[in-house]
C-alpha cells in the first residue's frame, strides 16, 4: 500500500493530469460537465436566439449543452426535464412554459443535486430554484406605457382618447409584471379620463391571453372591435404586451381596414422580425428589446459560478418572490426600439443583419 511502483505513480500522475486538464472546462474529476437548456418554444425567435445562443456560450467555456423546446406543451417541458435528470445533467437553466408546473420536477432535480437557474420567466411554488436571470419586468411595462403616453401627448392633449389593453399568459408571472408596469403610468390618464377603455375591459383575467397566443389575441381584438368600434369609433392606442400579441392585434386592425396611416399606437417586446419590419413598416409603433445575446451570458455565468461552488453576481434580492422564497436576481435593462433607432440598436449592434429585415 504504501510502496507505489513507478507504473502506479505513473497512473495516478496520468489521472490527475487528465483531471486537470478537463477541470479547466469546468469538469468534475475530469467527467464532461453538461448543463440543460429548457425553453418554452420556438413560435417566437426569441427564444431561439435564447438557446442558441446559450448553448454557444457553454460550448466556449468546454461545457456540453443539451437544448430542448417544449413547444408550449407543459408535459412536454416536464418530460424533457425529467429526462434531463436522468441522464444526469449537472445544472439546469429552464424558461417554463407553465410557472406554476414544475414544481415536482424541481424536488427531483433537487433530488438529484441539480441546481436552477431560472431563465426569463421566474418558476413559481418552489425552494429549488437558485438564482433567476432576467430584465426589469416591471421597467418594461412602464416603457411600454410610457411610450403610448408620449405619442398621444397625454400631458397636453385633452383627448378622451380610447385604448384597449392586452396581457400575456396568466401562468407566466412575467405577464403580471409587465401589466402591473404599464398601469402604474397609465392609471392616472385612466382615472382622469383622458384614456378610455371602450371595451371596459380592465381586469388581469380579462385580458390575459393564454400562453401568448397570436391567434387568440387576434380573435379578442376582433370581437373588441366589433363590439365596441363597430359604428365609426376610432382606436387610438392598443397596450400589446409582447410581439407574438403585437402581430395578431395588427393582424386583426388589418382585416377592418386600418392601414399604416391611421393605425393605432400598437406596442410590442422582443424585437421579433415581424414586428420590426412592421415597425419599419409604421404598422407597430415600437418594441421592447431584450438582448438575448446578454440575457443568455448572464445565465451562462450564473450557471458556471454555482458549478464552480461560486456565488453569482446579482442586483436584486428583493422582488422576485415565487411564494417560496425570493429568489436571488440579476435584472438587465430593456430598451425601447422604434423606427427612430432601430438601425442603431438592432442592426448595428449585429443583433439582425440587415437581409434578415425586410
Ligand atoms: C415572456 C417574456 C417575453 C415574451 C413572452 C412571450 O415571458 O418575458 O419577452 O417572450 O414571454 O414569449
Amino acid at each position: 500500500m504504501k510502496k507505489l511502483g513507478l507504473l502506479g505513480m505513473a497512473m495516478i500522475t496520468g489521472v490527475v493530469l487528465v483531471a486537470c486538464s478537463e477541470g479547466s472546462s469546468g469538469g468534475e474529476g475530469g467527467e464532461e460537465t453538461t448543463v440543460g437548456i429548457s425553453m418554452p418554444t420556438q413560435s417566437s425567435e426569441r427564444w431561439i436566439a435564447d438557446g442558441d445562443n446559450m448553448v454557444s456560450y457553454f460550448e466556449d467555456l468546454g461545457y456540453k449543452a443539451e437544448l430542448q423546446y417544449a413547444e408550449d406543451v407543459v408535459e412536454n417541458q416536464i418530460s424533457q426535464i425529467e429526462n434531463m435528470i436522468t441522464v444526469g445533467v449537472d445544472a439546469l437553466v429552464i424558461a417554463a412554459v407553465d410557472g406554476e408546473a414544475l414544481t415536482s420536477v424541481l424536488e427531483s432535480a433537487n433530488a438529484e443535486g441539480i441546481p436552477v437557474i431560472s431563465y426569463d420567466r421566474l418558476i413559481m411554488n418552489s425552494e429549488h430554484v437558485d438564482y433567476y436571470a432576467t430584465f426589469d419586468n416591471f421597467e418594461v411595462g412602464v416603457l411600454q406605457g410610457q411610450y403610448i403616453i408620449d405619442q398621444l401627448d397625454l400631458e397636453n392633449e385633452e383627448g378622451p382618447f380610447n385604448i384597449e389593453l392586452f396581457a400575456g399568459s396568466p401562468d407566466d408571472n412575467n405577464a403580471h409584471f409587465f401589466f402591473n408596469g404599464a398601469m402604474s403610468v397609465l392609471q392616472p390618464y385612466l382615472d382622469e379620463g383622458k384614456l378610455v377603455v371602450g371595451s371596459g375591459q380592465t381586469d388581469f383575467n380579462q385580458i390575459s391571453i393564454l400562453r401568448w397566443d397570436g391567434a387568440t389575441a387576434q380573435s379578442r381584438m376582433d370581437n373588441l372591435l366589433s363590439s365596441n368600434y363597430g359604428g365609426g369609433e376610432e382606436l387610438d392606442a392598443v397596450l400589446a404586451p409582447a410581439d407574438l400579441l403585437s402581430i395578431g392585434v395588427l393582424a386583426s386592425l388589418k382585416s377592418v381596414g386600418y392601414t399604416a396611416e391611421d393605425m393605432p399606437i400598437i406596442t410590442g417586446q422582443d424585437a421579433d422580425v415581424p414586428s420590426v419590419n412592421a415597425i419599419v413598416a409604421g404598422e407597430q409603433a415600437m418594441t421592447v428589446f431584450k438582448d438575448t445575446r446578454v440575457l443568455a451570458e448572464k445565465a451562462v455565468e450564473m450557471t458556471e459560478s454555482v458549478l464552480n461552488d461560486e456565488e453569482p453576481e446579482v442586483n436584486d434580492t428583493e422582488t422576485y418572490d415565487n411564494n417560496v422564497k425570493v429568489v436571488p436576481s440579476f435584472l438587465e435593462t430593456p430598451v425601447v426600439v422604434d423606427v427612430d433607432n432601430y438601425e442603431e440598436l438592432l442592426i448595428d449592434s449585429g443583433y439582425y443583419t440587415e437581409d434578415q429585415l425586410n
